[in-house]
């Protein structure tokens, strides 16, 4: 089934040079099944015509608030929206939402829309970085807005770094999240200190080279993200990737197994839920070369000694206490059940999510998943192929059942 079948979208434009990728936002969302209004702001106008919207959505697109008053007002528009998404959202637009300004069409629309709202900002890394920025985009989280992205990336002018829109796929994966979360009244995970672990740590062989494996990050990032828009206070304990922190949530970023041990164990006592989502290097070479190994040399053997396990340890760290909630993850190929109890047994969390890194669509690098939920208590849960921001949704159910007990 179309995944956004019978839903009404409001497709906001806001004026940066990204605009043009609006028109496969369009695109993707007319193909996922959505009703689309396009409404644009003047200076969108002027990278992007509405003439290609009314193609691609078979529906008018409009940037003033004087045209076609009579038939359809930003008041109509705003109640009509299920979701609203705004692809590209400049720092301009994102300070004006936050104000509660309406001076324009798209402004006034969304003043008017009680819908879930997704905003892909999309700006230079110092627009991005501002103060004020930084600022509005709190406001905006503290809504229960979504924000997804910037990536870290190539922007206008050849210059490079966190600010470059989201991908049109992951702002389309982003707008079926919001429909699915519960939208901007949702707060369960309100004041709930959260720690997340995402992504693959690096264990250094020599000055260039290293033991890694294939883990994005992006299953540990859609948590924080969706964490931090239902009110969890969020910390993300990040391995080497390009990925960008959602706006307010406390990142730190680490390389090797040991790093990160040394900054999830440092935090124990000041978090009440501690999820790993992390792929943790077993192994590390027993040293590191301080010169770069030369292949005259002869083929190197490497001795490799283990790592701490960090899920293992907080586990038997805090024994029969009840906090911190411990959440692990297991990559599995084999008996993929099994092996996830006996994990979640062995290392004493309660809660495993178990993915199945055997299939393509799911497990690493890909942007969906489908995993198996088990809770200690003995019960199970199956999440179908979903993307990772739905996962995240879900496994944070889990998780606010059982803080609620
Ligand atoms: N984990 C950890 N520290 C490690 C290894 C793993 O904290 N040194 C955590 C992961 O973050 C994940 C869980 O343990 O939440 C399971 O990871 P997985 O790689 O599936 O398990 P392993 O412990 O490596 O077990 P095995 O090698 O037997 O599959």
């Amino acid at each position: 089934m179309e995944r956004l079948a019978g839903t009404r979208v409001l497709l906001g434009v806001s004026g940066g040079i990204a605009a043009y990728k609006a028109a496969l936002v369009a695109r993707l969302l007319v193909g996922a099944g959505a009703t689309v209004d396009t409404v644009l702001t003047r200076g969108a106008e002027r990278f992007i015509g509405v003439t290609t919207f009314e193609g691609l959505t078979g529906r008018p697109a409009r940037v003033e608030v004087w045209e076609d008053v009579a038939s359809e007002t930003h008041v109509a528009l705003g109640r009509a929206a299920d979701v609203a998404l705004i692809y590209p959202a400049t720092a301009h637009v994102l300070a004006k939402l936050a104000g509660g300004l309406a001076d324009d069409l798209l402004t006034t629309t969304l003043l008017a829309a009680t819908c879930p709202v997704v905003v892909a900002p999309a700006m230079h890394t110092e627009m991005w970085q501002h103060a004020a920025t930084r600022h509005n985009v709190e406001v905006l989280r503290g809504r229960g807005v979504l924000v997804v992205g910037p990536d870290d990336g190539v922007l206008m002018g050849g210059d490079s770094g966190p600010g470059r829109l989201v991908e049109p796929d992951v702002a389309v994966d982003a707008v079926v999240a919001a429909l699915m979360s519960a939208g901007p009244a949702e707060r369960d995970l309100d004041g709930v200190r959260l720690l997340v672990t995402a992504g693959g740590t690096r264990e250094p062989i020599d000055p260039v080279r290293f033991l890694g494996n294939r883990s994005s990050g992006k299953m540990g990032f859609a948590l924080a993200e969706v964490a931090a828009s239902r009110g969890a206070k969020v910390t993300l304990v990040a391995g080497p990737t390009h990925l960008t922190a959602p706006a307010g949530v406390d990142r730190i970023d680490v390389v090797t197994a040991q790093e990160m041990y040394d900054a999830v164990m440092g935090r124990v006592d000041e978090v009440d839920v501690i999820v790993k989502a992390a792929a943790v290097a077993d192994f590390r070479p027993s040293s590191t070369a301080t010169s770069k190994l030369k292949k005259d040399a002869g083929v190197p053997s490497i001795d490799l000694v283990r790592n701490p396990d960090i899920l293992a340890d907080l586990g038997a760290q805090r024994g029969d206490a009840d906090r911190p909630l411990l959440v692990g993850f297991a990559a599995e190929t084999d008996e993929v059940e099994q092996a996830g109890r006996d994990k979640l047994a062995r290392k004493g969390a309660d809660l495993l999510v178990v993915n199945d890194v055997g299939a393509s669509d799911a497990g690493f690098e890909v942007d969906t998943n489908r995993v198996l939920i088990l809770d200690r208590d003995g019960t199970r849960s199956e999440v179908p192929l979903a993307t990772k921001g739905e996962i995240a949704g879900t496994i944070l159910d889990a998780v606010g059942a059982r803080l609620r007990g």
